[in-house]
C-alpha cells in the first residue's frame, strides 16, 4: 500500500492509503475528496488538478507531454501543478504529499 497526505479545501490533510498501481485520483475517490476527474484519467480533462509539495516535486517522474498540455489549459497552474490521474501509487511516492485545487470553470 501507498499513502498519498492530500490536503483538502478545508485545510485538513488526509492519510489515504491505495495499492500500487492505483492513482492518486483513485485515492481521493476512495476518501471521498471532491475531485471530479470527470474523463477518469484519459487525459481528456484537467479536473483532478493538485499541487504537489515543493519538497516532492523533483522526486515524482516528469508530466508527460499530453499532461503537460492538459494543465496548460488550466488558468490556476502553479509550481508543482500535476493531474492526479497520472501519478501512481508506488514505493517512490508513498507519503506523498499534494494539495487540491479548486475547480475552474471550463476546465473540462
Ligand atoms: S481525470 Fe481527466 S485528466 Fe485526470
Amino acid at each position: 500500500m501507498t499513502m498519498f497526505n492530500i490536503e483538502g479545501a478545508d485545510g485538513l490533510t488526509h492519510e489515504i492509503d491505495v495499492p500500487s498501481g492505483r492513482s492518486l485520483l483513485d485515492a481521493c475517490r476512495k476518501g471521498g475528496l471532491p475531485m471530479e476527474g470527470l474523463c477518469g484519467g484519459e487525459l481528456a480533462c484537467s479536473t483532478c488538478h493538485v499541487v504537489v509539495a515543493p519538497q516532492w516535486i523533483e522526486r515524482l517522474p516528469r508530466a508527460s507531454a499530453e499532461e503537460e498540455d492538459m494543465l496548460d489549459l488550466l488558468p490556476n497552474t502553479v509550481a508543482g501543478s500535476r493531474l492526479a490521474c497520472q501519478i501512481r501509487a508506488s514505493d517512490a511516492t508513498d507519503g506523498l504529499c499534494v494539495r487540491l485545487m479548486p475547480m475552474v470553470e471550463g476546465a473540462a
